[in-house]
């Protein structure tokens, strides 16, 4: 049974707020990953969830309905980079949970790779997320939560293609910078047109806007059909 700090009050499972701050409790007591703010009572540590450094949060902040992470949840998360959000996820799905991270950037991986030497639950993976197949051997089972941050201009086409990992009826989210698919066009028109690419795999659940914490992005929820 977990110690609780009573000045934090429960948003969704595993994540809290003091009235101000969204934070997460953290399952490494005395490790900071970013230099987030720690609050530390009778042996129960939260960390600071940043939502100007997390897109995640920012959706937390701007109405988020329903969280799709939970304890002991098994997650796929494309685009990791040093592990900011992944270290908040690993609180959230705990020690009967894991993360499996995966980046295409070296010096991003290499981080993520310390991050993992602390926190048990990650497991660093360093691919291309528009290439499953260099990473699909690690991934034994179906995952129950498929997340993707890439910044990429084909960012819906690259989540469908992961979608063969999620579990039927599991969760995921992507976020979705307009910007690295058109300058020009509206965001609203954006997000309809990738809505419907994602139309044949997945149901989408809810979206919501990152602004003011991230321009142009949106990040969309959805549920595998
Ligand atoms: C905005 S950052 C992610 C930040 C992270 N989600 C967080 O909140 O801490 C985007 C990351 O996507 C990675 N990325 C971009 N294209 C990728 C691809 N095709 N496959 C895997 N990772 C990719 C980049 O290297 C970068 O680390």
């Amino acid at each position: 049974m977990k110690k609780v700090i009573e000045s934090m009050k429960k948003l969704f499972e595993g994540i809290y707020s003091d009235g101000k701050g969204i934070y997460t409790q953290s399952i490494v007591p005395g490790n900071r990953v970013y230099g987030e703010k720690i609050v530390s009572e009778k042996g129960a540590e939260y960390r600071e969830w940043n939502p100007f450094h997390s897109k995640y949060c920012a959706a937390i902040k701007n109405g988020l309905e329903k969280s799709i992470f939970f304890e002991g949840a098994k997650v796929l998360y494309l685009g990791s980079a040093e592990g900011t959000s992944v270290s908040h996820v690993s609180d959230i799905v705990g020690d009967r949970g894991f993360v499996f991270g995966v980046d295409i950037s070296e010096t991003a991986m290499q981080k993520l790779i310390d991050l993992s030497e602390i926190r048990h639950n990650i497991f660093p993976i360093i691919g291309d997320a528009e290439q499953p197949d260099e990473y699909a051997p690690f991934i034994e089972e179906k995952v129950d939560i498929l997340f993707q941050d890439v910044s990429q201009r084909n960012q819906a086409e690259i989540f469908v293609k992961n979608a063969r990992f999620l579990k039927k009826g599991g969760f995921g989210a992507l976020t979705l910078k307009t910007k690295s698919i058109s300058q020009s066009k509206k965001m609203k028109d954006i997000l309809s047109e990738e809505k419907k690419k994602l139309a044949e795999s997945f149901e989408v659940t809810q979206v919501v806007s990152l602004e003011p914490f991230e321009a142009s992005h949106y990040l969309i929820l959805v549920k595998k059909k």
